[in-house]
C-alpha cells in the first residue's frame, strides 16, 4: 500500500516536472518577430544582420534571424521554423521574389503579418508591407555618374545587371536605362556588350519583357564570379574600338569589384569608370584606392529601423505608416521608401565616416 502511494506520488512529481520543462522550453522558443535574409555569402546581408542586432539591443521583443543561403527551399524551411516558434510578424528578404510566395502564404495562413524587406515578394497577396530603398533612383544615380564622367563621345559602355529572380534588378536597370538611353541615342556612349540593349537603343521606356531580354543577356546573378567570367568573355570578344576609355554599369559592389579587377588588368583599357551599390566596406576601400569609381550608399540602419518600427506597430495593434505602394504583380503592397546617396572619393568621409556608418580605422589611405 505505502509502496504504491510512493510510486504514484513519484509519478505525479515526474509528470509535473515534465510539464514544467515543456512549458519553459516553449517559453524559451517564443519569438515575436522572425527575420529571414537571403545569404551570408554577400557582405551586404551580413551587414543587415549586424544592423538588426544593433537596433534590437535592449528591445523587449524577441527576434530571430535566419539565413536562406541562396536557396528558396531553405528559405521556406526557415519560415516554417519561425512559424513554429509562434512569430506574429515575418520580415523577409526573398532569395527569389516569385518562389518566396509559397513561404509567405504559409505564414499568412497562420495569421502572421508579412513585411517584404528590400526585395519585393512578387505575384502573391500574402505580403502586407514593403520596406525598401528607392531602387529606381539607385540605377539612375549609377547612370548619372557615368554620364557626368563620360569622356567626349563614342565611349564604349559595358552593361551588367543583377539576378532576374530579384525584382530590384529590374528597378535598378530601368532607372539606369532612363538616364543612359538618351546618351546612347546622342552618341555619347556606344554599347559594347549587349546585342539586346543595342536592338532597343531607341526605346526609352522599356517594358518588363524588354528589360528581361537585356537582363537575361548581361546578368551577373549577383555573383561576383559570374560577373568576372562575363567581363572576361566580353573583353576577349571586344574589338580595339571597344577598349580605351570605357564606362561600366555594374549593379552592385560585389560584382563591381570583380568587374573592375578584370578591366584593370586589360592593358588595352586605358581608363574605366565603374559604378556600384551598397557601400560595402571592401568597395569603400576600392573607392579610396581609385579602383571603383562610386557606390550608392543605402543606409541599412534606416531600413532596419523602418522594418522594426512597422513590426512593433503591428504587435501593438497599430497601422504602420507608409509612403506609397508597389505593385507586386498581384496586389499593391503598402510601402515605406528611403532615399539613397551617391558616394565617391570626395564625400566618403562625410557620408560614411562622419555619419558613423564606418570607422576611419576600417580603411587605409582615407
Ligand atoms: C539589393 C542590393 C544587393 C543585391 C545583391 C539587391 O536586391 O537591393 O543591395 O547588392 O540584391 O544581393
Amino acid at each position: 500500500m505505502r509502496k504504491s502511494f510512493k510510486s504514484v506520488a513519484l509519478l505525479i512529481v515526474v509528470l509535473l516536472l515534465t510539464a514544467l520543462v515543456a512549458a519553459c522550453g516553449k517559453g524559451d522558443s517564443k519569438v515575436s518577430v522572425g527575420i529571414v535574409l537571403p545569404t551570408k555569402d554577400e557582405p551586404r546581408w551580413v551587414q543587415d544582420e549586424q544592423r538588426f542586432k544593433d537596433a534590437l539591443k535592449g528591445s523587449k521583443y524577441t527576434t530571430e534571424i535566419l539565413f536562406s543561403q541562396g536557396s528558396s527551399a531553405k528559405e521556406k524551411e526557415n519560415v516554417e521554423t519561425l512559424i513554429n516558434k509562434g512569430i506574429k510578424v515575418l520580415i523577409i528578404c526573398p532569395q527569389d521574389g516569385d518562389a518566396a510566395a509559397a513561404a509567405v502564404e504559409a505564414a499568412k495562413d497562420e495569421g502572421i503579418k508579412v513585411i517584404s524587406y528590400d526585395r519585393l515578394i512578387t505575384n502573391t497577396d500574402a505580403v502586407d508591407y514593403y520596406v525598401t530603398f528607392d531602387s529606381v533612383s539607385v540605377g539612375a544615380a549609377q547612370a548619372q555618374y557615368l554620364v557626368d564622367n563620360a569622356k567626349g563621345s563614342g565611349e564604349p559602355l559595358y552593361l551588367y545587371a543583377g539576378a532576374a529572380s530579384d525584382n530590384n534588378a529590374f528597378l535598378f536597370f530601368q532607372g539606369a536605362w532612363n538616364v543612359l538611353q538618351p546618351k546612347i541615342a546622342d552618341g555619347t556612349f556606344k554599347i559594347a556588350n549587349s546585342s539586346e540593349a543595342e536592338a532597343l537603343k531607341d526605346t526609352k521606356d522599356l517594358s518588363r519583357d524588354q528589360l528581361s531580354k537585356i537582363i537575361g543577356q548581361v546578368t551577373t546573378n549577383w555573383d561576383p564570379n559570374e560577373a568576372k567570367n562575363k567581363a572576361q568573355t566580353h573583353l576577349t570578344a571586344a574589338a580595339a574600338d571597344m577598349k580605351g576609355d570605357v564606362a561600366i554599369l555594374a549593379p552592385n559592389d560585389g560584382t563591381a569589384r570583380s568587374i573592375a579587377d578584370v578591366f584593370g588588368a586589360d592593358s588595352a583599357v586605358s581608363s574605366y569608370v565603374v559604378t556600384g551599390q551598397d557601400a560595402e566596406q571592401a568597395s569603400i576601400q576600392y573607392v579610396i584606392d581609385g579602383k571603383q569609381s562610386m557606390t550608392v550608399f543605402k543606409d541599412v540602419r534606416t531600413l532596419v529601423k523602418d522594418a522594426m518600427g512597422m513590426a512593433v506597430d503591428i504587435l501593438d495593434g497599430k497601422d504602420p505608416a507608409t509612403t506609397g505602394s508597389y505593385n507586386n504583380g498581384k496586389v499593391d503592397v503598402k510601402a515605406k521608401q528611403t532615399n539613397v546617396i551617391t558616394v565617391n572619393k570626395d564625400n566618403v568621409q562625410k557620408e560614411l565616416i562622419d555619419s558613423a556608418y564606418y570607422k576611419a580605422s576600417d580603411f587605409t589611405g582615407l
